[in-house]
């Protein structure tokens, strides 16, 4: 059972939707936010994956259900946002999670190439929500958190990504004041080096450089999935009502970090709040991950 550190009964009958909820952070709050009581819309390209989510979810007790959407095709999502409308009622919550990059330094990416991670990490979560505000929030009211990433300073060799997170942080900025006058609050979260299967998607040249981010990280450890979730359900919960328009780093201070400064040693290591029941070590930092 996932253990949430809020309320049980919290977001009893209320419709989250999770944008690549098949996977990593999008799967491990969708968790949470059924064992709080929300039916959660998994949203994502693959249905196996989603259904697998599905499944876990009804296991543990919840309720879910999947919609195949690509977030890039406009027409995708405003009709997405229709039929969820349509089945539910309304949307209280939005997590804009689904993303994704390549790693290229910046001379070596192509306008496709650029082009692709633009839209899925920046234009996809502009769609989504302009959808949901559009077709539920601006009648009731809701809640929106965008997953942006640890791209303070610089995001070397992810500079298509560290351009469309922060163009995300703009977009929640602006989104929160024109919004607010519909009582839909917008968050970010920016996760930095977190324990997931993300992690295994980048190719083998990239394993030692991930095995070694801890070293820039005060904290002096990776985050789990669990520490990003908490702090979106926070942000989509009643106790964030004052919230809106701020991007809540989850990274270990990593940005406060100088170059040139030693990094003090951790005399008392900070335990890791390991809330997901079905949480997996990546493969690239256990012992089946081949260097
Ligand atoms: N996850 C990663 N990319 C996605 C996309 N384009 N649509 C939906 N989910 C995604």
């Amino acid at each position: 059972m996932y253990k949430s550190v809020f309320r049980p009964g919290l977001l009893q009958g209320q419709i989250q939707v999770v944008t690549g909820g098949g996977s990593g952070i999008g799967r491990c709050v969708a968790h949470e936010l059924a064992v709080l009581g929300a039916h959660v819309v998994l949203v994502g390209r693959q249905s196996a994956k989603l259904a697998a989510v599905q499944a876990e979810i009804a296991a543990a007790g919840g309720s879910a259900s999947c919609e195949v959407c690509n977030i890039r095709v406009e027409a995708e999502v405003a009709a997405l946002i229709g039929r969820i409308v349509v089945v539910h009622g309304r949307i209280h919550g939005l997590v804009n999670n689904a993303g994704g990059q390549f790693p290229s330094p910046l001379k070596d990416i192509s306008l496709k190439g650029w082009e692709a991670v633009v839209q899925t990490n920046l234009t996809g979560g502009f769609l989504m929500a302009r959808e949901c505000l559009n077709q539920s929030m601006q009648k009731q009211g809701g809640a929106i958190v965008n997953i942006v990433a640890d791209m303070w300073g610089s995001m070397p060799s992810m500079g298509h990504s560290g351009a469309a997170r922060a163009g995300m942080v703009s977009f929640t900025e602006t989104a929160a004041l024109e919004w607010a006058t519909y009582g839909v609050r917008v968050n970010a979260v920016a996760p930095g080096y977190i324990a997931s299967s993300g992690m295994d998607s980048y190719p083998p040249e990239m394993r030692p450089v991930i095995r070694g981010m801890p070293k820039a990280v005060p904290l002096q450890r990776f985050g789990n999935e669990a520490e990003v979730a908490a702090a979106i359900v926070f942000l989509l919960s009643p106790a964030a009502s004052f919230i809106t328009g701020t991007t809540l780093r989850i990274d270990g201070g990593r940005p406060n970090g100088r170059v040139g400064m030693p990094m003090p040693p951790v005399l008392n290591p900070v335990p890791a709040f390991d809330g997901f029941h079905l949480a997996a070590e990546p493969k690239v930092l256990s012992s089946k991950g081949d260097d």
